[in-house]
């Protein structure tokens, strides 16, 4: 990996070796700047915090240990991207900027698809400390702060992350520390089963006080750890269910033994029936982390932080807010992103997210949430990210986790500059206004109007109709040859009762309903006219149809651009286009002639649909 290739293209090289804090990565990266003539004041009290300040020709930045540093890097960017400074004192939306790695211990890294993992190999640590600097300084200069470093699906192998393989958990800690980034683990609820104890029963005591003494261990080995990542009776994952406690046992236990050592418990909430039989219509899937969750708003303990996915299913092209994430009043929330392209295109097709989360944040007033996170998309591909434009999505993430009201014209605007700063103005707004559409367009030819979940079971790559139809995820669409769609309204499943007002009646009436999300809350005859004046049906066609086209138009453009990329780059970006469009053509073909083998009813435009 080499900076040239991401948002730190115009930085130093790398940076020297034995940097011990932030200050000195701000100090060390301001000499390649020898141009700016900022003077740094340190005032430990502001911590992220940092505030800039001009007087004649000098220029001074204020800032608490991790705030000199975060400064620095927007006053790099600013100078870069020829942007003005804000005035007065910034500070991040959020303490936690969360990177979830969903890294095992094999190398393997679960829905990763930039590579393999940067941190284990063969059952054990194994890296290259430059690459990992390199990381750190990635991270700290878009403000993520903290880095869960193994898969959230905790298999045996892992647990000896807190056992013998602590010490080289430290080192790792060491490395990104003078970045201002402090580590977290994923645990297994059942570790004490794993150690011969007879239960992982939250209250019981053997099972507390194994806790505890796991908890002084760690932390002796990285005293700066930030906590536990947990994920707990889902998909098959132990929990304290099987105990008949409840998740606020099960997370208090937890956030009880690493209290005395400052830690925090994330404790996820993607918590479901994975075992539906596909012939109950009552069990409806969305409704699940409500219901777990709402009756013990109140009942966690002040260092448990519950970790909801930002919409109700699990990181579909659309869907709409969680509404455990609206709701809950008495729990401190985090919000789960995705950047890893699990269903958006696998970091082959071109999807960047940050329009997407402004519509999350335009529902979710930023303030319900008190820390963010988001599921990594790195590995040790060549360009870190895969495809070279999803660094977007990392860099972006790092941008809305400080400020989750940043425009997306403004990240990408930004991204494409520091990125690529030799386009002419011409060419870069040509690859902007790529970035801009691309959600839109994969939207089109996967999912229009939120008909999610027609993908290949497993890989979630490429159409498959009916693939999670009869499966027992609890992911139906129920098309028959009348209508598609499930009823969520108060007369189908009453998910919708699950939002406050206004957005529980927006979304109970199909008339008020955006009809981006119209299958998703409601069942629909393919005859039904929308309120751009085309049936149900015909939308379905149309948005395959021009999605296709859509990305035929993206390719002409990416022809354009490419010559101007660096050849890396260029090759990537090429070769994926490519992907991307036959993955285009078999969803509009595949998903054209299954709705039209089943209604029957022909295109208006009589373009070709396979019978
Ligand atoms: C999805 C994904 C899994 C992952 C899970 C989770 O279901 O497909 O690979 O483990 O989300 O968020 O825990």
């Amino acid at each position: 990996m080499n900076a040239n290739h991401l948002w730190l293209s115009q930085f130093a090289d790398c940076l020297p070796e034995h940097l011990a804090t932030p200050m000195d990565v701000a100090l060390a990266e301001l000499a390649a700047f020898p141009d700016l003539p900022v003077a740094l004041r340190l005032q430990e009290d502001l911590g992220d915090q940092w505030r800039w300040e001009q007087s004649g020709t000098m220029e001074q930045l204020t800032g608490g240990m991790t705030g000199l540093l975060y400064g620095t890097y927007a006053r790099i960017f600013a100078h870069l991207a020829r942007q003005p400074m804000p005035s007065g004192v910034q500070s991040p939306a959020y303490p936690l900027r969360m990177l979830n790695c969903w890294d095992n211990l094999s190398g393997n890294v679960e829905r990763g698809y930039a590579g393999r993992s940067l941190f284990f190999e063969n059952g054990a640590l194994a890296y290259d400390p430059a690459r990992i600097r390199m990381l750190a300084r990635l991270l700290a200069s878009c403000s993520v702060n903290v880095l869960c470093i193994n898969n959230v699906n905790v298999i045996q192998e892992a647990q000896r992350l807190m056992e013998d393989l602590l010490p080289d958990v430290a080192e790792l800690a060491a490395l990104f520390r003078p970045f201002g980034i402090r580590l977290m683990l994923s645990c297994d609820f059942a570790l004490p089963v794993r150690h011969g104890l007879s239960t992982a029963d939250p209250l019981d005591p053997q099972v507390q006080k194994f806790w505890n003494d796991r908890a002084e261990k760690v932390w002796h080995a990285v005293p700066d750890l930030v906590g536990f990542v947990v994920k707990a009776d889902s998909e098959h994952r132990p929990g304290p269910f099987t105990y008949g406690r409840t998740h606020a046992d099960g997370a208090n236990m937890l956030a009880r033994a690493v209290k005395p050592f400052g830690g925090t418990i994330v404790w996820r909430a993607f918590v479901y029936n994975c075992q539906q039989d596909w012939r109950d219509t009552m069990t409806d899937r969305p409704k699940a982390a409500y219901d777990t969750y709402m009756p013990l708003d109140g009942s966690f303990d002040d260092n448990v932080i519950l970790q909801i996915k930002n919409g109700p299913f699990d990181f579909q092209v659309r869907e709409p807010v969680s509404p455990a994430l609206l709701s809950m009043q008495h729990t401190h929330l985090a919000m789960e992103l995705q950047l890893t392209q699990e269903y958006t295109g696998q970091q082959i097709d071109i999807f960047s997210m940050p329009p997407m989360w402004e519509e999350i944040f335009h529902d979710l007033s930023p303030a319900r949430i008190c820390s963010i996170a988001a599921v990594a998309n790195i590995g040790r591909d060549s360009c870190i990210v895969g495809h070279p434009f999803a660094a977007v999505n990392l860099y972006g993430y790092g941008c809305i986790a400080w400020n989750p009201c940043t425009k997306p014209e403004e990240i990408i605007d930004t991204w494409c500059t520091l990125t690529y700063p030799s386009l002419c103005p011409e060419k870069h707004d040509l690859l902007k206004n790529l970035l801009l559409r691309s959600r839109r367009v994969y939207e089109k030819y996967t999912a229009p109007l939120s008909l999610c979940w027609m993908v290949v079971p497993s890989i979630h790559y490429g159409p498959s109709p009916e693939g999670y139809e009869f499966t027992p995820w609890g992911t139906f669409n129920r098309a028959d040859r009348n209508a598609v769609g499930v009823d969520r309204t108060s007369k189908g499943t009453g998910y919708v009762l699950q939002y406050p007002a206004p957005l529980r009646d927006l979304y109970e009436n199909p008339r008020t309903c955006p009809d981006v999300l119209l299958l998703f809350f409601h069942r629909m005859r393919y005859d039904t006219i929308l309120s751009d004046g085309r049936t149900l049906i015909q939308r379905i066609y149309d948005d395959h149809f021009e999605g296709y086209e859509e990305v035929e138009a993206m390719e002409q453009d990416l022809y354009q651009l490419a010559p101007l990329l660096p050849p890396e780059d260029r090759e990537q970006v090429c070769s994926r286009i490519i992907l991307q469009k036959a993955n285009a053509r078999e969803w509009r073909d595949v998903v054209n002639t299954f709705f039209h083998r089943l209604s029957g009813i022909e295109d208006v435009h009589n373009r070709k649909i396979y019978d």
